[in-house]
Order: C-alpha cells, then structure tokens, then sequence
C-alpha cells in the first residue's frame, strides 16, 4: 500500500493493480532454480479484483478473487485463480438491506485467505468469512453455526501455543468492537463486547501470550459519507484521539494508552518482554502520510468537508514506516521510536512466535523485499528494480528450524508495465533467490495470502 500515491484517479485500476477478466488453470508451471521439495501445499494470495465493467470506487471494495499455486516435491503442478463467490458477486445482494438491517455475507472477501482448523477462509473484515475448498471453488460464507452475526477482521491470529484464532469484527452500529476465539477445532467458544468511543476502520489487533492488543485509532466511519453511497464512508478525525488497548486474554477490561496520533494498518508481531511490557511492532502512517495515501486509493481527498480538518501536507508522500509502541502497564507509560525509516508496507514474521518475542520482520518496499533484524536495528533488502512490485512476502519456516530466519518467503512479484507475474521463493537467511515460478498470467497486485502445507500423512 506503499506505493500507489504517483497517480491517475483510478491507480487502483491501472498497470499492476488492474484487474484480470477471468478464471484459468494452467498445469505444469516452468520454474527457474530448485524449489524446496518439502515446499508442499498451495500459496493462496487474496485480492480485489472488480468484475469487468464494474470498476470499484475504492481498491478495498472490488470483488474478491484468490489466486492459487500448488507446489508439490520440487514442482509448481498448477496455478489457478477464483473469484470467491459470494451473494454480492453472485446475486448483487445489498450490504444495506431495504430495512436497513446489514447483511454480512454480502461483502467482497477480498482481503486474506487463512486456513483454522481444516477451513481455509476468505476474509473481508465487514463481513462473514467465505469457505473454500483447497481448489479455490466457494463453500460459502461461514458463521460458526450462526455464532458470528457480524464481521471477522481478516487479520485473526492464530496462537502459536493453544492453537486457537483470535479475532475481532468492528460494527458501525453498536457494539463498535467484539473480540471473538475460535477453538483450535474451529468452534467459536467466546465472544465478548469491548467498550470504544465510537465506530472506526480497526483493520489489524495484535496478540501476546496473555493479552490482546486493540488499535483504536483515528479513522472513523462516516454516516454522511456512507448515504452519499459507493465510496469510502471512512475519514480521518483530528478529534477523535489514538489510543492502544491492552485487554487480559483470560477476561476483565482493556487498558488504554494513548499514542502519538496516526494509522495503522498492519502489526507485525507483538509480545511481553521480561518486564512485562507489551512490545507492539506495526507500519504506521502519521496524519499527513494517511491522508496523503487515502484518496490516492478512493478514500475522501483531504481538504472536503467531509473530512474533519484532516492535515494536509504538500511534502507527504503518503507512505508508512515499522514504528515500535511500548506499553507498560505497571505505570500506564507508553515509550514511542521508530524502527527503519524506509517506506514499506505488508509486514510478516514467522507465525509460530506470533504473540511471542520476535528477532525477525519482513516487509515490502515499493521495488524490494527487505527483512528487519531488530535485535541488531539493521534492515537488508533484495532491491527488485524499478520495473516490478513485490507483493506481501510470506514467511514459511523450515522443517526443524533453529534459527528464527530458517526457511522461505513467497511473494508474488509483478511487472509494473502489467505483462507478468512470477512467484518468487527466496531463502529468508540471506534474501538469496532459491526458486521462481512463472505464472502463467498477470497476477493483479493485491492484498495478503497464506501458505497452506499439506496435512502431514
Ligand atoms: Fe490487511
């Protein structure tokens, strides 16, 4: 998301984000280098990608569409690529129902695709997850046996320990926040309501061992932007303040601090340090950046009405930065510093420390893939030129790893000129390229996606 502020009114609809007209399969992928043969299971990458003749007003809002790649014991055997079907795609169903009441399977899911509990999930955060099947055709929407009667963010984390999904859905009616648990089978065995000032755009949470992290920040839902119909009914609002909570996993209220105004779109990891303090890594966007980059993807421009004395800044370039908040909660103090000044976006780690310590981060810059070491506070990057665009790198660990950085990340990386794509497997270590695979077609830049191994036989 860092890199779309140079731009035409559509640049969500142009070059390597513009949107592909249909669904193909194609066998037998060429590969370049040797891909890791215990690499096995499917890369599923989520993203909009609106129906032709239908463009959406806003990147988050076009119709959801996931894109396949299944390696198996050193080969790439197919790619395919599905647009979720859900009734919004399928039959035009209406968010807004006539009698103002929201239907929650009515949503693009076009954000993230997880697997929990032998379910993979297409996610949008204003809505039901939608259940695939491991080659991409549509279930259907999921609600838990009618447990979940709103959104699920499509940033769950799934804990590394107990193996259970944490997740929360953000309401623009009361109740404005739920965090909800799945089970590590897949059952939703709590839901509880958590007290916010009003409704806002919470796209990420983080998790530690003990607690939940809620990032209650500065960008809220719009009535007077939502009748106007078809945008993007969230803005910036300098009054509404930036506040990180800490919430006791085991139950009992969150505590706020609040923080240096901005927005947060993505968490890296988070953690309790040998103090006890809650240490949260994320990609922040100060003010002028936000407001900067929302119009440059649909979001109302800065200087309207409608956007509540949003800061304006002609040096902003719209771009975000790793920042790290730590949050003590024996004092109530909250220690602020950046991590790496280079503009980046899509940050990853490896899931199996989620909610625990972490030496590791990686991220994507406009035409490189860069790994944070912030043990050292040093950053290294595979620079991929000016002429590609990586996408979200995901790291896959090795079987057996000890090191932290042992194993793989998968990106998808494209050509800005919009002629091709490649899935692009490097060695975390060193950021050198173990293997590529050509794909047979443009693959749109889009949002997030997972590795999904093959159950162990
Ligand atoms: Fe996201």
């Amino acid at each position: 998301m860092s890199q779309s502020n140079e731009t035409s009114p559509s640049a969500w609809l142009d070059g390597h984000l513009a949107p592909v007209p249909d669904e193909i399969d194609a066998a037998g992928l060429p590969v370049e280098g040797a891909l890791p043969p215990e690499l096995t299971g499917r890369y599923f990458r989520n993203g909009p990608n609106p129906l032709p003749g239908t463009p959406s007003a806003h990147w988050f809002t076009g119709a959801g569409m996931v894109h396949g790649v299944r390696l198996r014991d050193g080969r790439a055997e197919w790619y395919r690529n599905r647009w979720v079907r859900t009734t919004e795609l399928t039959d035009g169903a209406p968010f807004v129902r006539a009698d103002g009441s929201f239907d929650h399977a009515a949503v693009p899911a076009n954000t993230h695709v997880v697997p929990h509990a032998g379910r993979i999930l297409a996610l949008v955060e204003t809505g039901l997850p939608y259940e695939l099947t491991p080659e991409l055709d549509t279930v259907g929407p999921c609600d838990f046996g009618g447990l979940l009667t709103g959104g699920m963010t499509a940033h769950p984390k799934e804990d590394p320990v107990t193996g259970e999904l944490l997740f929360f859905g953000y309401g623009l009616v009361p109740p404005y926040l739920t965090y909800h648990r799945l089970s590590a089978d897949g059952r939703l065995v709590e839901s509880r309501e958590v007290e916010v000032p009003g409704p806002t755009m919470m796209h990420d949470f983080a998790i530690t061992a003990n607690h939940v992290v809620w990032l209650d920040l500065p960008v809220v839902f719009d009535m007077a932007l939502a009748r106007r119909g078809g945008g993007m009914p969230f803005r910036w609002d300098d009054g509404y303040g930036a506040r990180l909570g800490v919430m006791p996993r085991a139950g009992g209220p969150a505590r706020w601090f609040e923080v240096d105004p901005c927005y947060v779109f993505h968490v890296g990891n988070a953690y309790e340090d040998d103090a006890g303090r809650v240490v949260v890594d994320g990609v922040r966007y100060r003010p002028e950046e936000f407001t900067a980059f929302w119009p440059s993807i649909g979001g109302p421009s800065a200087g309207t009405p409608a956007t509540g004395g949003a800061p304006v800044s002609a040096a902003a370039t719209g771009h975000a930065r790793l920042h790290r908040w730590t949050l003590d909660p024996a004092t109530g103090a909250v220690k602020e510093e950046p991590i790496d000044d280079r503009a980046v976006e899509f940050p990853t780690h490896d899931e199996t420390r989620t909610g625990r310590p972490h030496r590791y981060l990686y991220t994507v810059a406009r035409d490189a893939i860069v790994k944070h070491d912030l043990r050292s506070g040093s950053s290294a990057a595979l620079d991929l030129g000016a002429d590609l665009a990586p996408g979200e790198a995901v790291f896959v660990p090795a079987e057996g790893a000890r090191a932290e950085d042992e194993g793989w990340l998968l990106s998808i990386v494209s050509d800005r000129a919009g002629h091709g794509s490649e899935l692009l497997v490097l060695d975390a270590a060193d950021l050198s390229r173990t293997a590529s695979v050509r794909l047979p077609r443009r693959v749109p830049a889009g949002f997030h996606g997972s590795w999904i191994p093959d159950p162990a036989t």
